[in-house]
C-alpha cells in the first residue's frame, strides 16, 4: 500500500517533493495524465471523468488514499466524487483547504463562523476551470468575512509547461500579473491555485513584487497530511516503491519533469 498523488501533469510534482521531505518513509505512487493535460480548458464532467479514472488507477496500485495535487480537479470534480463515488474504505482528498486555512490562520477542523482576518486583498492564480468553479471563493466565505478576491484566469501556463517552454510559460505569468493588477493594483497576497505554478513561483513574486506574500500549496499540504495520517493511520502505506506513472510518453514526460524539477525523474506507462 501507498499513498496516491495526481495530477494533470507535471504540477503535482511540486506538491510531490513537499510530501516526500515530509514524510520521507510513506512511499507515493505519482500518476501525472500528461496525455490528457491542460485540465483548467475542460468541462466539469469531462474533469471528473478523468479524474475518476485516475483515481481508479492508484486504487488498483494499492493507493486507499489520494491527493488530488491539482486545483482544477479539486475545484470541479472533488465534491461530486465524494459524494457520489468514493467508497467507504477509501478516501480522496484535495489541495484546496489547507490553503485556506494558511490564509484565514485556522487550524485543522476549525469549524467556528468566518471572522475578519488580516489579509484584505487577495490575488488569484488559478486555471480557467478553477476560476470558472468559483470554489475558492466559496471555501473562502466558509471562514473569513471582508476579504476582496480577484480572481485571474491564467490561460495557456499550464500548456507551456507541460510542453517544456519555459520562454513562452514566463511570459504569459508576466501577462496575466499584469492583467490582475489592472484590476487590483496592490494585492497584499498572492495565492498559486495551480500546482503547475510554483514551478514558475520566481516570476510570479518577481512580476507581483517583493511586498506581496505568494501563497503555494506543497508545504502547506505537506503538513496537512502528515497530520491526517497521523490521525488515520490506515491510510498510511507501508513497504510499496514509490514510482512515477504517466498516461503520456514515458521519456518525454521524463525530460520535462527532470527539466522543471532539476533532479532526475523516471515516469513509467500507466
Ligand atoms: N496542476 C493543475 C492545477 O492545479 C493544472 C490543471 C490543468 O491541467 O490545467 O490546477
Amino acid at each position: 500500500m501507498a499513498v496516491g498523488v495526481f495530477d494533470s501533469g507535471l504540477g503535482g510534482l511540486t506538491v510531490l517533493d513537499a510530501l516526500t521531505k515530509r514524510l520521507p518513509d510513506v512511499p507515493f505512487i505519482y500518476f501525472g495524465d500528461n496525455a490528457h493535460a491542460p485540465y483548467g480548458v475542460r468541462t466539469a464532467d469531462d474533469i471528473f471523468a478523468l479524474t475518476c479514472a485516475a483515481t481508479e488507477r492508484l486504487w488498483a496500485e494499492g493507493c486507499n488514499l489520494v491527493i488530488l495535487a491539482c486545483n482544477t480537479a479539486s475545484a470541479a470534480a472533488l465534491k461530486r466524487m465524494q459524494e457520489t463515488w468514493v467508497p467507504s474504505d477509501k478516501r480522496v482528498l484535495g489541495v484546496f483547504v489547507p490553503l485556506i486555512e494558511a490564509l484565514t490562520e485556522r487550524q485543522w477542523g476549525d469549524n467556528s463562523p468566518p471572522r475578519e482576518v488580516a489579509v484584505k486583498h487577495v490575488a488569484l492564480f488559478a486555471t480557467p476551470a478553477t476560476v470558472a468553479s468559483r470554489a475558492f471563493q466559496r471555501e473562502l466565505a466558509f471562514r473569513a468575512i471582508g476579504v476582496d478576491v480577484e480572481a485571474q484566469p491564467c490561460g495557456g501556463v499550464v500548456d507551456a509547461i507541460e510542453q517544456g517552454d519555459e520562454i513562452l510559460a514566463e511570459a504569459l505569468v508576466r501577462s496575466h500579473v499584469e492583467a490582475l493588477k489592472r484590476r487590483m493594483p496592490n494585492p497584499e497576497a498572492a495565492i498559486l491555485g495551480c500546482t503547475h505554478y510554483p514551478l514558475m513561483e520566481k516570476v510570479f513574486q518577481d512580476a507581483l513584487g517583493a511586498g506581496v506574500r505568494v501563497y503555494s500549496q506543497a508545504n502547506l499540504v505537506a503538513e496537512s497530511l502528515a497530520d491526517y495520517l497521523t490521525r488515520r493511520p490506515e491510510f498510511r502505506g507501508t513497504g510499496a516503491q514509490s514510482k512515477f506513472l504517466t498516461t503520456g510518453v514515458p521519456a518525454q514526460v521524463s525530460n520535462k519533469a527532470t527539466q522543471f524539477l532539476r533532479r532526475k525523474i523516471t515516469f513509467q506507462a500507466a
